[in-house]
């Protein structure tokens, strides 16, 4: 019996998740059983994989090594692991002469090990960037050290990635320049060009893996993400027209709950231009943020649960969508702990499973929209 070890309360919150959430479950599914839940023999990769999609999550070397339970059910829940920050040029980067590929040679080999396709994130960023780029990177090298950074990396891995975020959060419409990129070093010194020459250079460091546009506030119906909307759209037409060998879109999809509301058909609208220029879509960075929400854990967990669902059932309608990827697996590890933390004290429910890595609401709602498709 394996979820009951620890006490009697956690016993209680499951039975009653799973108690209200199988009888939800069981009025759409007529192949899943409550038994199979309950044993913790189908798992959301089941579900996606059922439909022809990727279902996984982003986390850490750090955690992986340390905490053996936590992997375990990763390699259960997943088929596709993202490297939270272990990418990133801050953690590869110690000096400008030298690469850092420790963890990540761990992570490659890990994934690997369990069958777990592997995404990387990301080449190119304005954040997380190492202590020494500002003094060392200028107008005169900046290409240089791009064009170096992802021969080195993503040819190091060539042939073991499924897709790489080559450009991250490149768009930022407040910053007033038309096309609505955002001020960042890599345009001050490359101009707009840096995008197609990061996605040129990823390509033929490694010609099998999809290469992904990544960007996030796609998808609430706020003149802000609106705009958001129609600059990547732009981006993403220019870079066809000029035949940049670009393979998909990543919406990151940080939900919240609060007042902003999606626009089914607005969304739907975008994806399908999106589509349109023979793009795939991934949701790379869902997590559902709980600041404003009262405290009571099943109250709570149903309202979460309830915007993964509504959002799933809207972007899942467009075929062009290929893998559901969350911020974290396990709400014991999130990012939103540090960075959205609740004003009561009480720990943030974001992501499908709890802190004793048992399923919450959030992951009936993933397993329902995964399937019901
Ligand atoms: C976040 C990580 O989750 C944190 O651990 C880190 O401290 C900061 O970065 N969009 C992205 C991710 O593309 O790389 C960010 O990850 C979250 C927002």
């Amino acid at each position: 019996m394996p979820f009951f070890k620890s006490n009697r309360r956690s016993f209680l919150s499951w039975f009653v998740v799973t108690l209200t959430s199988t009888i939800w479950f069981q009025k759409s599914s007529a192949s899943v059983t409550a038994i199979q839940i309950w044993e913790r023999t189908i798992f959301l990769k089941d579900y996606a994989t059922n439909n022809n999609l990727l279902y996984g999550a982003a986390t850490q070397y750090s955690i992986l090594d340390r905490d053996r339970d936590f992997a375990r059910r990763f390699i259960e829940e997943c088929a596709i692991l993202v490297p939270e920050n272990d990418f990133k040029w801050e953690k590869l980067r110690p000096t400008p002469q030298s690469f850092d590929f420790t963890k990540t040679d761990w992570l490659v080999g890990f994934a690997l090990r369990n069958n777990l396709k592997l995404r990387g994130h990301t080449l190119v960023w304005y954040k997380a960037l190492p202590d020494w780029f500002a003094a060392k990177v200028d107008r005169t090298n900046a290409a240089r050290y791009l064009v170096e950074h992802i021969n080195t990396v993503v040819g190091r891995y060539a042939g073991k990635i499924h897709s790489w975020d080559v450009v991250n959060e490149a768009i930022e419409p407040k910053h007033g320049r038309n096309d609505g990129l955002r001020s960042s070093p890599w345009l001050e010194y490359l101009r707009e060009e840096y995008i197609e020459l990061a996605f040129h250079t990823a390509a033929a460091a490694d010609p099998q893996a999809l290469l992904t546009y990544n960007d996030y506030d796609l998808a609430y119906d706020t003149p802000e993400q609106e705009a958001r909307r129609t600059a990547t759209l732009k981006l993403l037409e220019r870079l066809k027209t000029k035949d940049v060998p670009i393979g998909a879109l990543g919406m990151q999809a940080h939900l919240y709950a609060g007042s902003d509301r999606f626009n089914a058909k607005k969304l739907q609208g975008f994806m399908q231009n999106v589509a349109d220029l023979g793009l795939k879509i991934l949701v790379t960075e869902l997590d559902v943020v709980d600041r404003s929400l009262e405290a009571a854990t099943l109250f709570r967990d149903r309202a979460v649960a309830d915007i993964y669902r509504e959002y799933l059932d809207i972007v899942l309608a467009q075929p062009a969508v290929i893998a559901v990827i969350t911020w974290g697996l396990s709400d014991r590890y999130t990012w939103l702990k540090k960075f959205r933390p609740r004003n009561d004290g009480t720990n943030v429910r974001p992501l499908p499973l709890d802190d004793n890595l048992d399923p919450k609401l959030a992951w009936f709602a993933l397993a329902n929209a995964l399937q019901s498709l």
